[in-house]
């Protein structure tokens, strides 16, 4: 019997495997060149962790996490994002003595939602935190960092800030909201009248069509903002401002986890239809003391590959493959010994090289280095091996040149950088 894998989970197979090394590897400079540091935490946590750091009303922990007991002893969850399992390292290594704390971190997340495109069940981020710091000019340098990183990938998405206010501004706010939203339950859709009672500042996040004359209505934080949280969103703009990183304020962004606080940011492109958000996060100054740690101001976000990956391809840019400079190919049994010990001087000195190891005709040989990508083929029989000279077959212009298999290393190895 046939088994499948589950749905919404997805295999990244080799050809297209060359898209994510390269996001992963381009993240990785860019935070190295910013000073953020990787860590690597367990994909199981305790439940706890998520209901108290994430939301107990959040959609994440109510309906979308993978929760199981560990033989009945304790009820653990698949880690729906990365920032609860972040904290909760940082607080259990005391990392706070160690000043502020810049970390990132890549890997697989996993929330039940209804599989679509850029949707899925075990999906990847590349995600960073930056503890201790209360300043808005690591806001600033964050979202800086995250828009530089997409440049080097040769996209643009759209920046959009917002701030969502701090235990000062925010409780007032969503007594005015709700009542406001209860006022018009009539007109709104059956998830907004839920959402009022349980988690009003969602309803602003509603999608459905009908309801978006009316929200466009909705009373704002942004002009309700207490005077501290009204200056730090004033200098991140300023800050961003000064570097020249294009931004839309955008009144109506809210987040879906609960530990926001002052500013709330998200990357979006058209390229990904209606889940259009590439990258979301802001900033989380009382988590680490709810999870148990000192009061420690943290600001962080969370870009999902998969998305990445569809607006890569959807601007045309191509998938990066490593292909064998060298393909061997052997005429007779002499020739493939020749070419093992070649191939294998050539790997010592840093040379991909390949052949087909099932040896038999020369044209499905042939044929193995075009797929392959092989850049050059090498033909060696019992003739070569003896006289030691080859010919060398550029496989794209098809054009033979005679080569010393002796020379072979000198002609391909790498010069150094
Ligand atoms: P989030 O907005 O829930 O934030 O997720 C961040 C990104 O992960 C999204 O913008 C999206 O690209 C990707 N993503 C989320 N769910 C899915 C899914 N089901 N399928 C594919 N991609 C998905 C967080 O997770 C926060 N922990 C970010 C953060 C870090 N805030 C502060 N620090």
């Amino acid at each position: 019997m046939k088994i499948n894998g589950v749905k919404g989970m997805n295999d990244i197979l080799p050809a297209a495997v060359g898209r994510w090394q390269e996001i992963e590897q381009v993240a990785r400079e860019v935070f190295a060149l910013h000073g953020y540091r990787e860590v690597r935490t367990p994909v199981v946590e305790p439940y706890a962790l998520y209901a108290r750091g994430v939301g107990e009303a959040t959609d994440i922990v109510t309906k979308e996490m993978y929760v199981f007991e560990d033989k009945g002893e304790e009820k653990l969850a698949l880690r729906p994002e990365g920032t609860a399992g972040t904290v909760r390292a940082y607080i259990e290594h005391g990392a706070h003595v160690e000043g502020p704390q810049k970390w990132f971190y890549v890997g697989p997340m996993f929330r039940r939602e209804r599989p679509q495109k850029g949707r899925y069940r075990q999906f990847h981020q590349i995600g960073v935190e930056a503890f201790g710091i209360a300043e808005p000019d690591i806001d600033v340098e964050q979202i800086a960092m995250l828009a530089d990183l997409f440049r080097r990938l040769g996209v643009a998405p759209v920046v959009h800030v917002n701030s969502v206010g701090d235990a000062a501004c925010r409780p007032a706010y969503l007594e005015e909201l709700r009542g406001w939203l209860r006022e018009r339950a009539a007109v709104l859709c059956a998830d907004c009248r839920e959402r009022t009672e349980r988690n009003p500042l969602r309803v602003l996040d509603c999608k459905v069509p009908s309801c978006q004359p009316v929200l466009a209505e909705a009373p704002r934080l942004l002009e309700r903002l207490c005077d501290g949280c009204r200056a730090h969103f004033a200098a991140v703009r300023q800050g961003l401002d000064d570097l020249g990183v294009a931004y839309q304020v955008n009144p109506r962004l809210v987040r879906g986890l609960d530990y926001y606080v002052r500013t709330a940011y998200e990357f979006t492109s058209d390229a990904l239809g209606s889940q259009s958000a590439v990258a979301g996060g802001g900033r989380y100054d009382g988590l680490v003391e709810t999870l148990g740690g000192q009061p420690t101001p943290g600001i962080g976000f969370g870009m999902g590959e998969e998305r990445l990956a569809l607006i890569l391809e959807a601007a045309g840019r191509p998938v990066p493959r490593t292909v064998p400079e060298v393909f061997f190919v052997s005429a007779d049994d002499t020739g493939r010994r020749e070419a093992m010990r070649r191939a294998a001087e050539l790997r010592r000195a840093g040379v991909a090289c390949d052949l087909d190891a099932r040896g038999g005709k020369l044209a499905r040989q042939f044929k193995q280095a075009e797929r392959v990508g092989a850049r050059y083929a090498v033909v060696i029989g019992g003739n070569e091996a003896s006289s030691g000279q080859a010919k060398l077959k550029d496989m794209a212009t098809r054009e033979e040149a005679p080569v010393a298999l002796s020379g072979l290393v000198a002609r391909f190895r790498p010069t150094p950088a």
